[in-house]
């Protein structure tokens, strides 16, 4: 029986349930994270709570728990999760409320939840590759906010997967932002590239570890804005996130990306990472 956690209680999936007036479900009044945990052990954790706490700050949430708290979570879910490699989901809603009304409560009751969902990287994304296409990006302006507001990545991912790809790349004013769930890099002139924080895209705590581990083995890196017109040519792209870890974009617009396999700097960083995620020095 798979397990949830909600509002301090443990209880089946099945039997977990917010009222409809829940304002998460509403208005998407919701802040969310995924952390993985390899072999029991949750990954990264410090900088999804920080990033979770940034969230809740910036829509005036006040953080229900302590990052211990949440680690407890954490590890009650993963435990009953016999999985080796899991994600687990938590998400903070404003709660619930009588009635639909736009302005905030003023004595919020924030609903949180949190389940664990297994994930298996894909061996042949691992061989191949991805194909991607770009597509507009049609989202709000606080792209960094991990909102549950994900109606324009869920479409974009549709519209990639309608003309037979893999994913989207997200372009806004020229500029490629980043993935539907997942941050974006470039291998351009053999520096790995990748646009700096901003309100137009999510800081990735993959994306940031990859840097951290790309400069410490001496690869050139740089923050600034890729333009879509580079993208073909580039000798690399990859898209990273706490699920996908680092998947090479070998497709991109029907065409190869370099020689449409993937490439030497991210095999070197892949294995960096594998390394990383099995005896993490803080990196
Ligand atoms: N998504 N950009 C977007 C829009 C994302 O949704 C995600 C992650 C990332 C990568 O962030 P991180 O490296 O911290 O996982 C970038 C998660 C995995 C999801 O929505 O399931």
């Amino acid at each position: 029986m798979p397990l949830a956690y909600l509002n301090g209680n443990y209880l089946d999936q099945t039997e977990a349930h917010l009222p409809l007036t829940d304002r998460g479900l509403l208005f998407g009044d919701s802040i969310y994270e995924v952390i993985p945990v390899y072999h029991g052990q949750p990954f990264q954790a410090d900088a999804h709570f920080a990033r979770l706490q940034q969230g809740l700050q910036a829509i005036r949430i006040a953080n229900p728990l302590s990052p211990s708290d949440w680690l407890q979570i954490i590890t009650t879910l993963s435990t009953a999760n016999p999985a080796p490699a899991q994600a687990i989901y938590l998400q903070i809603t404003r709660g619930a409320y009588a009635g639909r009304a736009h302005q905030l409560p003023e004595q919020p009751q924030p609903n949180l939840f949190a389940f664990s969902k297994t994930f298996t990287p894909d061996p042949h994304i691992l061989q191949h590759g991805l194909h991607a296409i770009t597509q507009p990006d049609v989202r709000w302006h606080r792209c960094d906010l991990k909102t549950t507001n994900l109606l324009p990545n869920v479409l974009a991912l549709a519209d990639a997967h309608e003309q037979g790809a893999d994913d989207a790349i997200l372009v806004r004013d020229g500029i490629a932002r980043e993935g539907t769930s997942s941050n974006l890099i470039a291998i351009l002139d053999g520096i790995l590239t990748t646009s700096p924080d901003s309100p137009e895209l999510l800081p990735g705590v993959t994306r940031n570890l990859i840097l951290r581990l790309a400069a410490k083995a001496g690869i050139p890196c740089a923050r600034r804005d890729v333009h879509v017109d580079e993208l073909p040519l580039a000798d690399e792209i990859w898209l990273s996130s706490s699920t996908r870890e680092i998947a090479p974009v070998t497709r991109l617009n029907q065409r190869p990306v370099g020689n449409g396999t993937p490439g030497p700097v991210w095999q070197q960083v892949h294995a960096l990472y594998q390394a990383e995620k099995t005896n993490p020095d803080d990196a």
